[in-house]
């Protein structure tokens, strides 16, 4: 009978241990409360469709060991519900699986449904067949619009109760989003848009997930119960709208996202480090680095207006799913930094005060903790600061943090963590046997094209089945044209929304023309060759992927809708805007699948000397081994066009190193305001080169890869690649603040720390060589280093044997080590850079 009572207390005590954890997820203003503890919560965006669930582990341990407490994510409604009702959750699209993943390694989800993402992601994440139901119009009061948007975050939200994913539940999901960066909106359209913005509130809260839901960008009409959040290079000055919302900044940005014919743009590390920090002296609790790991937009999921196949984002994990160094590393110890505040920082507010030009302190005292943010705001100079009778230099644009408002742990421009040099490294194995198949140019005869008057707009026709859109339609030239006498050919006029064109006349090319980064519309405009008869007029137009932003981008065109137009005839100009067009929805072999293995064999490829080259539409196919061992794979695409790559029958992405990247890809220094244009590189050169091919996707032999190129190009020059690191450095000042033996500190076993240089290849690497050390005043940075005006010369000694032939290394960075102090009144500092092979 006791035995019965106990286990009936234990099961009661279950019970209402799952029912109080309902509330287990609460906030004030300053923090998330999570289990009744207010949390300073660093979190990552990794977006699952942007890798493959075989790099999802690695990735989600990579981010935990980066100091991560949540993972973020999008959820893409255009890849789970590709038709109406018809639901996809499998390979990348496994949500669920996902978060599970995130769950077992430990960590939290912040799961933003939206539906609307924006994210660089084709539409912005709508399916394409909701801009045809009828009467909608997105993202504001519409009925049909709202009935769609609330099945979908229903079937979502459901999906996540089911599986018991919410932290109410005993799950890791601890908030949610509606909607996406609405703000804006609101500004624009006023009244429907406050009214669509409450009732999608309303509609998330009462679907009763138990934990709370964020809107970000919201900056204004806040709905109750809704926390709206900051997005940005910077969010210290947010202010959220209700004072017992805590202070969030959902997207600090670690970079920026690549374009076709934009250069690729970086965040130094010191500066996103220093908005962070700033972000949090200021009251933040709560920082989600967008991206974290930003991968790749596979097959055709990257957005309109030239979004690249590679979404790197310059993120602490690169686009490869190896640690971007010294970005990943630096946020580390930045994360370790501020969890030793932690204390400090959820149970007071900062006392701010300015000891100087362009210098402020932040301390947060409460009766158990201390902690201290020293700041030196000066783009140019560094500083000394007095705090509490202990002086500290401050570099320019940095911030230091005092764990015990003594001891300085970290600054966020002197980066303790190694960088890495990457390289793409050709393989031996590298070269393929291409055969190639020419698609050929369709005309208005053709029996499987669809006829109509006047010009359609393009995805209207394609419902986005593909990027490519054949505009057909013959022009008839009388033999007394006086052109024909003299071949001062007529001058055809095409004018197109975008994105790209292809002019064939009579099945000959006769130009291409393609919009630009800032307008995807764009004008042929060319002298073509007509004869007497029936001319065929064959445009393929091609929309390289659909908008993802802007109001109402539902109604955004593509495609050729005129005027079309011929000059310089007898009769002066004809218009063909009007006339009748033949259109037929994608390439002949789209149709025939040729990225697959089946389709493939369906029809006959030239080899050897019937192999094309520098042709338009042309289709190339090849089999190759999987190369050994487990780095990272891509594909050097240099010597093609413009086309899409698919490998055993799966989208790699979209190609187009022929969009050159044009911009000023002058000094880039961390200290100052950043702005997306301010640290560029690959200017004059391809925007993309290297195509990820996940490991995942190759069998041992016999893989099939397809390109279909449109400009004509070399696939002789096409090789495979494999990622690799080629060289590590570290660049450590004598007494840099360091997170290292802290607890040693704080309970008084050692009196101060000593910086150390630490070095490490990736696994199965070892340092082979010193390729540079100089303790003293050396210059320059990881790859081009130099001596400055004081070496000891004994740096070289202390690392060759300390870590030749180690897999990791470190070296204390004090004069002992190096034969002495080389200049004995100057800081100096040790700067090494050593080859993994
Ligand atoms: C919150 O937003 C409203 C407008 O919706 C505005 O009037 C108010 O000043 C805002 N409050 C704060 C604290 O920003
Ligand atoms: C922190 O929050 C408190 C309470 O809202 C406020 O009084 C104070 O000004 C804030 N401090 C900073 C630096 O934002
Ligand atoms: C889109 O297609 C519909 C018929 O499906 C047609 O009525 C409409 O004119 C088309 N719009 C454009 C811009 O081509
Ligand atoms: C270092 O500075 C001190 C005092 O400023 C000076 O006496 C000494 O000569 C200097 N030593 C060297 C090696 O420059």
């Amino acid at each position: 009978m006791l035995l019965h009572t106990v286990s009936l207390l234990v099961f009661f005590l279950v019970c209402s241990s799952s029912s109080s954890v309902t509330a287990s997820v609460s906030y004030d203003d300053k923090a998330f409360i999570i289990n009744g503890q207010r949390r300073i919560l660093f979190s990552g965006s990794i977006h699952y469709p942007r890798s493959t669930p075989e790099m999802w582990p690695d990735l989600i341990q990579k981010a935990k060991d980066g100091g991560l407490d949540v993972i973020q994510t999008y959820v893409f409604w255009n890849g789970h519900e590709p038709s109406p009702g018809q639901y996809y959750f499998d390979g990348r699209y496994d949500l669920v699986g996902f978060i599970k993943l995130v769950q077992q390694a430990g960590l939290y989800v912040h799961l933003r449904i939206g539906p609307y993402v924006c994210a660089e992601w084709s539409f912005g994440g709508f399916p394409v067949w909701l801009k045809f139901v009828p009467d909608i119009a997105f993202r504001t009061d519409n009925e049909p619009f709202k009935a769609a948007m609330q099945k979908f975050t229903e079937k979502i939200v459901n999906m996540m109760k089911s599986e018991r994913l919410f932290e109410s539940q005993g799950g890791p999901i601890i908030m949610s989003q509606i909607e996406n960066e609405y703000g804006p909106i609101i500004w624009e359209i006023g009244d429907p848009g406050r009214a669509y913005s409450k009732w999608a509130a309303e509609m998330a809260v009462g679907l009763g997930t138990g934990v709370p839901w964020i809107m970000c960008k919201q900056d204004q009409d806040v709905p109750d119960k809704i926390i709206d959040t900051c997005n940005g290079f910077y969010c210290e000055n947010f202010k959220p709208n209700k004072s017992y919302n805590p202070k969030m900044w959902t997207e600090a940005w670690s970079g920026w996202y690549t374009k076709f014919g934009g250069p690729i743009p970086h965040r130094p590390v010191e500066d996103l480090a220093f908005s962070v920090a700033r972000f949090i002296q200021n009251n933040g609790s709560f920082v989600n680095y967008y991206m974290y790991h930003g991968g790749t937009n596979f097959g055709r999921t990257a957005a309109g207006r030239f979004i690249a196949t590679s979404y790197d984002f310059d993120a602490p994990i690169d686009e490869y799913g190896l640690p971007r160094e010294p970005k990943w590393g630096h946020l580390r110890d930045l994360h370790k930094a501020i969890k030793l505040c932690e204390p400090a920082l959820v149970s007071s507010y900062p006392t701010v005060t300015w000891p100087g030009k362009n210098l402020e302190v932040h301390v947060f005292k409460s009766t158990s903790a201390c902690a201290a943010f020293l700041a030196n705001y000066d783009t140019k100079s560094s500083a000394t600061m007095t705090f509490q009778n202990m002086r500290y230099d401050l570099p320019p644009w940095s911030v230091s943090i005092l764990p015990d408002c003594k001891n300085s742990v970290f600054n966020t421009a002197r980066i303790s963590s190694q960088s890495s040099q990457m390289k793409m490294e050709p393989l031996s194995t590298g070269a393929f046997s291409w055969q190639s198949y020419n698609e050929e140019t369709v005309s208005a005869d053709d029996s499987d094209t669809l006829s109509m008057d006047g010009l359609w707009e393009q995805v209207n026709v394609t419902r986005d089945a593909s990027d490519y859109l054949w505009y057909l339609t013959d022009v008839n030239i009388q033999p007394d044209e006086g052109f024909l006498q003299t071949a001062r050919y007529p001058v055809l006029i095409v004018m197109s929304a975008g994105h790209a064109l292809h002019v064939f006349i009579n099945g000959k090319l006769s130009g291409t023309v393609y919009g630009g980064l800032d307008n995807p519309k764009l004008t042929f405009s060319d002298n073509v060759k007509l004869r007497a008869g029936i001319n065929k007029i064959s445009l393929l137009s091609i929309a390289v992927g659909l908008p993802n932003v802007g109001l109402h981008f539902e109604t955004w065109n593509a495609g050729v809708l005129g005027p079309v137009t011929l000059k310089d005839l007898n009769e002066g100009t004809r218009d063909l805007t009007q006339q009748k067009w033949s259109y037929k929805v994608g390439l002949k072999g789209e149709a025939l699948s040729l990225h697959t293995i089946s389709g493939s064999s369906s029809v006959e490829w030239g080899q050897g000397s019937l192999l094309a080259q520098k042709q338009p539409l042309t289709w190339y196919k090849t089999l190759f081994n999987a190369p050994e061992g487990n780095d990272p794979l891509a594909l050097d695409m240099n010597s093609m066009g413009k086309g899409e790559i698919w490998i055993n029958g799966k989208g790699i992405g979209r190609h187009w190193p022929g969009y050159i990247a044009e911009g000023n890809c002058g000094g880039c220094s961390y200290a100052g305001t950043f702005k997306e244009t301010q640290c560029l590189s690959n200017c004059g050169e391809a925007s993309q080169r290297w195509y990820h091919v996940p490991r995942s996707w190759l069998k041992p032999s016999g893989n099939l890869l397809v390109v279909f190129e449109e400009w004509g190009g070399d696939p002789t020059g096409i090789s495979l690649v494999r990622r690799r690191t080629e060289s590590i450095c570290a660049d450590i000042f004598e007494g840099q603040p360091t997170t290292e033996n802290w607890h040693k500190l704080a309970s008084g076993k050692v009196e101060k720390l000593q910086a150390k240089a630490h070095l490490g290849c990736p696994p199965g690497q070892k340092i082979s060589n010193i390729k540079f050390a100089s303790y003293g005043l050396p210059q320059g940075k990881c790859g081009s280093y130099w001596e400055g005006s004081c070496h000891a010369h004994k740096s070289y000694d202390a690392l060759e044997r300390n870590c030749i032939g180690q897999q990791s290394c470190s070296v204390s960075v004090a004069p002992e080590v190096f034969g002495g102090d080389p200049c004995p009144n100057s800081t100096k500092k040790l700067s090494v850079e050593a080859l993994c092979s």
